[in-house]
This record gives C-alpha cells, sequence and structure tokens, in this order.
C-alpha cells in the first residue's frame, strides 16, 4: 500500500502513466463509471478549499464509489484535540482512501504513517501540493504537447506556495527544463526546494524581480496568489499584495504559444480581461485536476488492493537527536511526535525535518 505525500513519490514513469491514464479517461468515461464501486473515499480538510475538495469528491462519484468527510477543522474532532494519528487510524475504519489538507507542514505524512488505507496530501501548509501538481502536468501536456525543454517562470509567492514547490520538484526531472523565478525578495524559494532540488541536481534557473522582463522567454507562466494566510505580519502582506497583476498589455510579450497556469484561487494577480486569451489555461486546467485525481484513486486503490501492507520508511541517513523549530511544522503542535530527521547533505552537514523538511 502506498500513499502520496510528495510529488517525488512518484517515479517519471509513474507520473507519464497517471497522464496516460487521465487522457484514456477523458477519451472513455464510460469504461471508468463502475472502476471504484462500493469504495469510499474520506476527504479530510482542515482548511478551506473549493476546487481540490470537490474535485476529489467529483473524481471520487464519477468512479461510481462514495464520499464521507468534512470541510472545516472545527467540525471535526481535531477541535476537541484530537491527533492526526489517531484520526487517521479511526478514518481508516471508515474509508478505504482519504485525502487530507491540513494548514501544518508534514500533517498527511504523520496520517500516512498510521492509516491503514492509503493517504493522499491535499495539501500541507506551506510545504507540498502533489495533487495540484498531477493537474498542473496534465495541463502543460495537453496544452504544450510536451513535458520538456520548456523554460518555465513561476510568478508571486514562492515562499509560501505549496504548488510551486512541487511543480519544481516534479519538473526537475524532465529534459530541457529551465526555471525563471520570478518574486519580491522577501516571497523567494525556501531551501528545501531550492538546495534539495535546484542545486543538488544542477537544473538551471534565474531569480529576478520584473515580470515584464521575464515574460518573452517564457514557454509556461505559473502565476500564483500572494498567501495571505501565512504571513506572520500582516503588514508585510499589504505592502506585498499587489506586486504582480499580469494584463492584456503585459500579455503582448509573451510567446504566442505560452501558456498560463495558476492553481486558483486568484485574488488580483490575473486580470479578468486575460480569460478570453487562448493562452490562458487555468480553468481548463482546474477540470484536467478531477481526471488526473480519478487516475491517482485508482492507482492507489489498486495498488492497496495488491499490497495492503503499509510501505516502509527509507531509515537510512536518519538522526534523532535535533529539534525542529518550524512552528508551522506538525510536530510542533503534535508534542508526543518523535523528532526526526535525515541527512541531507553529509559533507556540508545539513539535516531536514522528516516532517516539514526544514533544516535543524
Ligand atoms: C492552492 C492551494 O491550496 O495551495 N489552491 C488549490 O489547491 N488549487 C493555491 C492557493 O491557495 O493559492
Amino acid at each position: 500500500m502506498r500513499s502520496l505525500n510528495s510529488i517525488l513519490d512518484l517515479s517519471v514513469e509513474e507520473l507519464d502513466g497517471l497522464i496516460a491514464s487521465a487522457k484514456d479517461i477523458i477519451a472513455h468515461p464510460e469504461h471508468y463509471w463502475d472502476a471504484c464501486k462500493h469504495k469510499k473515499l474520506a476527504t479530510l480538510f482542515f482548511e478551506p478549499s473549493t476546487r481540490t475538495r470537490l474535485s476529489f469528491e467529483a473524481a471520487m462519484l464519477e468512479l461510481g464509489g462514495s464520499v464521507i468527510g468534512f470541510s472545516e477543522a472545527s467540525s471535526s474532532s481535531a477541535a476537541k484535540g484530537e491527533s492526526m494519528a489517531d484520526t487517521a487510524k479511526i478514518l481508516s475504519c471508515y474509508a478505504d482512501i482519504m485525502a487530507i489538507r491540513h494548514p501544518k507542514d508534514g500533517a498527511p505524512y504523520v496520517a500516512s504513517r498510521n492509516a491503514t488505507v492509503p493517504v493522499i496530501n491535499a495539501g500541507d501548509g506551506m510545504h507540498n501540493h502533489p495533487t495540484q501538481t498531477l493537474a498542473d502536468l496534465l495541463t502543460i501536456s495537453r496544452e504544450m504537447g510536451r513535458l520538456n525543454d520548456l523554460t518555465i517562470g513561476f510568478c508571486g509567492d514562492l515562499k509560501y506556495g505549496r504548488t510551486v514547490h512541487s511543480l519544481i520538484e516534479a519538473m526537475s526531472r524532465y529534459p530541457g527544463i529551465k526555471f525563471v523565478l520570478i518574486s519580491p525578495e522577501e516571497l523567494k524559494l525556501p531551501g528545501f526546494v531550492r538546495f534539495n532540488i535546484l542545486e543538488k541536481h544542477h537544473i538551471p534557473y534565474t531569480e529576478v524581480t520584473s515580470l515584464e522582463d521575464a515574460l518573452p522567454e517564457l514557454d509556461v507562466l505559473y502565476m500564483t496568489r500572494i498567501q495571505r494566510e501565512r504571513f506572520d505580519d500582516p503588514w508585510q502582506y499589504e505592502r506585498l499584495k499587489d506586486s504582480y497583476v499580469l494584463d492584456t498589455n503585459k500579455m503582448k510579450l509573451a510567446k504566442e504559444k505560452m501558456s498560463v497556469l495558476h492553481p486558483l484561487p486568484r485574488v488580483n494577480e490575473i486580470s479578468v480581461a486575460v480569460d478570453d486569451d487562448p493562452r490562458a489555461a487555468y480553468f481548463r486546467q482546474a477540470l484536467n485536476g478531477k481526471y488526473m485525481r480519478m487516475a491517482l484513486i485508482l492507482m492507489l486503490l489498486k495498488e492497496a488492493e495488491r499490497n495492503p501492507e503499509r510501505e516502509e520508511i527509507d531509515t537510512s541517513n536518519l538522526r534523532y537527536d535535533l529539534v525542529c523549530h518550524n512552528p508551522r511544522c506538525i510536530s510542533a503542535t503534535e508534542q508526543e511526535l518523535p523528532q526526526i530527521f535525515r541527512t541531507t547533505d553529509k559533507a556540508a552537514d545539513i539535516h531536514r525535518c522528516i516532517y516539514c523538511e526544514q533544516r535543524a
């Protein structure tokens, strides 16, 4: 049995397989109407969501399965102080698979280590969002006809934007990819992606502050919202919130075939007038999310049937003598969780928390 915590849990072959499976679902939806008959998906959403939760639910219903769950932390026993581990054990009694969104980095990982059914990370804090990445990959594949040899610009909140982190991790494994990271100084990409992925694998990237300057070279532009709810200082949010607005004038600087993606919701970073531009792919992207979630649910349920045992974790390079100082880490609120770090760079003496990937 496997869970999906990070997009790196899937090999490139598996990503390509999921894309092929989603394309087959699009072509022959009737072949899948009973694929998950008598199976239940639990959606545990401790943080607001429209697309992710409802596309998971629509995905399971279109596979002939059913859905249980909650959409607010206040309506679950977490409000009474129940731990993630206990919630995961309980939900394993009621559902065949679960999707979890949580404000704390690493919460779905803790669930996956305690559940006896597959757990899907539907967005954890400022960390990862692998199923949005699945939607993004299918969108790039359908819009651009390929996932290699692309210059991809990420614009906006690259620090707190979990969709950015997961998509960079995924795209870094395809050949011929270059990244242009467009953000204010304060919202640059965090170390766990910059060092663990870009630097470690020698992926070419540049960091700039001007969207206008970057636009002409891009094949894909991934716009993001400034993540108000993750700022400690509300004044800093006020100062940065209007950093970038993509409008029809700026679109004139872009290639004729550039594709604009956005995980949504948008606040004001793409003006509504851009929606009519054929290069605006973000609403098609939201639809692609449903098909990729169908493909993922099918894959994980099939694997769980074949092998009901929970996958072992890789125990190499683990350390138990360090403490995580990230206040957003699930280990900061769940006191009984053991502190565990993995050495990611022996020579440079770098150890990262297994829940949130921040440095010790
Ligand atoms: C994103 C998220 O939740 O991280 N939304 C989504 O899942 N489509 C992006 C965001 O909230 O800005």
